[in-house]
């Protein structure tokens, strides 16, 4: 089958069709395209009546632009705060991020990583306690495994699969914050992210949800009670990787308390960034319905590929059984694939033509990450991590069966 012929077959403006073959091989029973439905749209609930990808175009621009222009002028008259948030380019996009979520608050920071940081240096104090997932983004493990501590913070890891063991944790001793990616960095386990906000509240901590993977087109979690919701925008909400910036929003007295905190520990979200995160933020309903359906073929694609012992995708029945039924229906580019061979798994990297061999995720394009196994965070043996991109899926797909044929 030609491409021509498999863009018919599959159609990306249809929903449900079979795809009888790829080119590159069929080692694979390549997958019936994902039916997109109305997707969440149906999730977002605007103060302006208005669609999510309405406002994701519109919301916060500067009147009289639709393209909000680069103010670099650090004390613009009726920005205040000399050098912080309130930067003319900046907070158009906070804006953004606020309507999106659904947040009366946001903050701005260089990037994922710094805004995460800053959030506990400013709201935690030595003696609190927290409590994380046994699994996150690497670095958030480390500030969690090796860094809070130091300063005398307690971090407490459960495994929140099961929410039953947040509740004990809780009982057993309060905690001042609940951490968790609903999606989860790198073992795309997915979490009952209501569940788990109704566990701590009720137990009295205040929830930070890192929700860089799913965006609020995907999920919404303050609107779900959670506290804070963090983005890293150098991700899928920017979608080019081409800046950098974090963003957390939520409830405003937290949230003021991480602005007023920047005073002192700097680290803000630039207008050059916050440009460019602000023309990719328009189209990330476009994108992350590509993403989603994109990686749900991929996906499929590989779980029945000889060389692949399971595939990790949230929109996978075979690895997620809410998959079809539960309130997420889009899961975006991330999943997880374990080998069968050690060959398979070391070799991938190498070989790979159009994937890239690297990390980072969320953008244009689709990169492949060999894991190592780690017991503590569910991180399985012969293990890769794949952000898929906006490539054509077939070429994805073909691009994994040659690198798979050079691995034997
Ligand atoms: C879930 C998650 N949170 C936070 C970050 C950190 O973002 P940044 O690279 O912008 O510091 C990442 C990076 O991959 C991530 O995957």
């Amino acid at each position: 089958m030609n491409k021509r012929e498999f863009l018919k077959a599959t159609t990306l403006l249809g929903a449900g069709a079979a795809v009888p073959g790829i080119a590159a091989g069929d080692t694979a029973t390549p997958p019936a395209v994902p039916p997109l439905g109305n997707l969440l749209d149906a999730n977002f609930t605007s103060d302006s009546g208005r669609r999510f990808g309405s406002q994701a175009i519109h919301h916060g621009e500067q009147k009289g632009f639709q393209v909000t222009p680069i103010s670099q002028d650090k004390a613009v008259p009726g920005y205040q705060r000399p050098g912080n948030l309130n930067n003319p380019t900046v907070a158009p996009l906070l804006g953004k991020i606020m309507e999106l979520e659904g947040t009366p608050a946001a903050a701005g920071g260089s990037c994922g990583m710094d805004i995460i940081s800053q959030t506990y240096m400013a709201l935690l104090k030595p003696g609190d306690r927290m409590v994380a997932h046994r699994c996150n983004y690497d670095w958030v493990m480390t500030l969690f495994r090796d860094h809070l501590p130091e300063w005398g913070v307690e971090v407490r890891f459960v495994d929140m699969n099961d929410p039953a063991n947040l509740a004990e944790s809780l009982k057993a001793r309060p905690a001042k914050f609940v951490h968790f990616e609903p999606y989860v960095n790198p073992t795309m386990e997915v979490l009952d992210t209501p569940a788990l906000i109704k566990v701590a509240k009720d137990a009295g901590a205040s929830v930070v949800v890192d929700n860089t993977w799913l965006t609020p087109y995907l999920l919404q979690p303050f609107r779900l009670g959670a506290d804070l919701v963090i983005h890293s925008v150098t991700k899928y909400i920017g979608g080019h990787g081409n800046a950098m910036g974090g963003v957390v929003s939520g409830r405003k007295e937290l949230v003021d308390r991480i602005s007023h905190a920047q005073n002192w520990l700097g680290g803000l979200l630039r207008p050059m960034d916050a440009f460019l995160v602000t023309q990719g933020v328009k189209t990330l309903p476009l994108r992350m319905r590509h993403h989603c359906r994109s990686a749900r073929m991929v996906a499929a694609f590989l779980q029945s590929h000889a060389a692949v012992a399971r595939v990790r995708y949230g929109g996978l029945p075979s690895w997620n059984p809410q998959a079809e039924t539960g309130a997420l229906k889009g899961f975006g580019g991330m999943l997880g694939i374990e080998w069968k061979s050690d060959a398979v798994h070391h070799g991938l990297g190498r070989h790979v033509k159009l994937m890239v061999n690297q990390t980072s995720l969320g953008d244009p394009v689709t990169r492949v990450m060999q894991r190592q196994e780690d017991n503590a965070t569910g991180v399985p043996a012969r293990y890769t991590r794949v952000s898929i991109g906006l490539e054509e899926p077939e070429d994805v797909m073909a691009d994994f069966e040659q690198a798979i044929a050079q691995c034997r």
